[in-house]
């Protein structure tokens, strides 16, 4: 069963009802999404459990539900995009940054190629704030030591502040408690620590995986090599022509040989944002559990992963103003706590001899050997950052941006967008009839403008659409209507035969 219309208007496809209401909210009007989205964004520095000045709509909880958005702090931002006017209004936000936000950004303050750096790579990476550079400088300036083991005072300091991390991790992903939160490398390693603990101990012989056609290799590979090793297989819910997932093949698709459902919240090479919430309801009718790769959406739109309904999610350091070799595994308790350890060493055990080793419970059982301290106590830095701009401020201020980028780019003459999805978040993919992708991202870096130019770690995608590489402009909390334009203005002397 498809999810209900939430005004009961019985059940219908998600991806039809959810281009049909954004068609609808913009007929007759001469409203863009951005429009819509503005006035009822919160402002920058509002507090994200601040109450709502208005009850909940349950018409507005219906299709953020099916958006996989959720109410700390975002539930009035997408509906208002697929269903305007059915969301209640916080009142007087501009949904604006906060004016000199991009000053917090030291990387940001340099010229390339004796141009203003414009930095549209953030889906690829994103900077970090001086306060995120500062904390990791700190920590190895006066707390540095390891965690968990040692009787002195910067023992007792530094496993304050990775533990520290751990609770802002935990509050800024509304995970019920700290034990559901591992700290990883990253994306990558977080899945991989799912295929080979939970995958292994639970995955057989014919069993299924789901993944979409949208994934990046890191939501791919590691269940390649789990199905290798259990003969279990690897399905693929399509996606159509626009670059939406096609519910109904994923309905046709879900059946009791289906084990996990492994989701991307957000393309990272054409943007489109995926109805989690939505297709996890649908995968646990069926009994299976939901993985959500959150490393391109978390930094855009606000998660909840308890309203998600994800089994597990995860999301890089890096892609959220955090450093780079830090992420995070979310696991619902439940789940975790039946796991087998991944990796064995220091730190994941309770007893050892040498017939026998007995194991800490989770997150301990999965985070052997030393962590990445001080790069963890950076991310929660990085998260308390994220969440003083104010995540729904966030996402309204890049989905305009991303309504100038779109406008822009569909203006350059020869340049065609990849995709159409109902809703993009973050990134936008193009080609330009005559040019290579990588010739594009050179002549724009000689302008002093970063993009990604490739195959950006997604070549099913890429190929389903024809391409075996794009050009990526991506988006983040500091950019602004001036990189769009300068980006614009570049790409359009490039295709009159002006730019060199
Ligand atoms: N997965 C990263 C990207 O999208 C590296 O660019």
């Amino acid at each position: 069963m498809l999810p209900e219309r939430p005004d009961g208007g019985g059940s219908t496809q998600l991806d039809e009802l959810v281009k049909g209401a954004l068609v609808d909210a913009l007929a007759g009007s001469d409203a863009s999404p951005a429009t819509l989205v503005a006035p009822l964004s919160a402002p920058l520095d509002a507090p994200l459990d601040a109450p709502l000045d208005a009850p909940l709509d349950p018409l507005a909880r219906g299709p953020f539900d099916l958006l996989g958005v959720t109410e700390r702090g975002g539930w009035n931002l997408l509906p208002a995009l697929m269903f305007p006017g059915s969301a209640p209004v916080r009142g007087g936000a501009s949904g604006a940054p906060r004016p000199g936000l991009s000053r917090d950004f030291p990387a940001l303050d340099q010229q390339v190629h004796g141009r203003r750096l414009v930095w549209l790579d953030n889906a690829a990476t994103t900077q970090k704030p001086r306060e995120v550079i500062d904390a990791i400088s700190r920590f190895y300036e006066s707390d540095n030591s390891n965690v968990h083991r040692g009787a002195h005072e910067l023992a007792a300091r530094a496993t304050d502040a990775y533990e520290g991390a751990r609770a802002t991790v935990q509050r800024f992903l509304g995970a019920r408690s700290e034990e559901e939160i591992v700290f990883v490398r990253g994306t990558t390693e977080a899945i991989n620590l799912v295929a080979q603990s939970w995958g292994r101990a639970n995955v057989h012989a014919r069993d299924e995986i789901l993944v979409t056609h949208l994934e990046h290799h890191s939501n791919i590979v590691p269940w390649q090599l789990l199905c290798e090793e259990t003969g279990a297989v690897l399905r693929v819910i399509p996606v159509d022509d626009a670059g939406d997932v096609r519910l109904d093949a994923y309905e046709a698709m879900l059946g009791p040989r289906v084990k996990l459902v492994a989701l991307p919240q957000v393309s990272n090479a054409i943007g489109t944002l995926v109805p989690v919430a939505a297709m996890a309801q649908m995968a646990h009718r069926q009994g299976a559990l939901v993985l959500v790769d959150g490393a391109q959406s978390v930094a855009h739109v606000p998660v909840d992963v308890t309203g998600l309904g994800a089994d597990f999610f995860v999301f890089s350091g890096h892609k959220i103003y955090g450093p780079t070799g830090i992420g995070v595994l979310y696991g619902r308790e439940e789940v975790l706590e039946q796991m087998p350890p991944w990796q064995g060493g220091g730190s994941m055990i309770e007893d050892v001899t040498f017939e026998r080793t007995t194991y800490a419970r989770p997150p301990a059982r999965f985070e052997a050997g030393t962590p990445s301290l001080a790069d963890a106590v950076g991310l929660g830095v990085a998260l308390d950052y994220v969440e003083r701009a104010g995540r729904p401020a966030i996402a309204a201020h890049e989905q305009r941006l991303m309504s100038s980028l779109v406008a822009g780019l569909s203006s350059v003459s020869g340049l065609s967008l990849v995709g159409a999805p109902a809703v993009r978040v973050g990134a936008v993919s193009f080609v330009m009839a005559g040019r290579e992708p990588r010739a594009i991202g050179q002549y724009l870096n000689r302008k002093g403008i970063a993009v990604r130019a490739g195959h950006h770690c997604a070549q099913p995608v890429l190929r389903r659409f024809g391409h075996e590489a794009t050009v990526r402009p991506s988006l983040g909390i500091y950019n602004d209507e001036s990189d769009i334009a300068l980006l614009v203005m570049a790409l359009r002397e490039l295709s009159s035969g002006r730019g060199r």
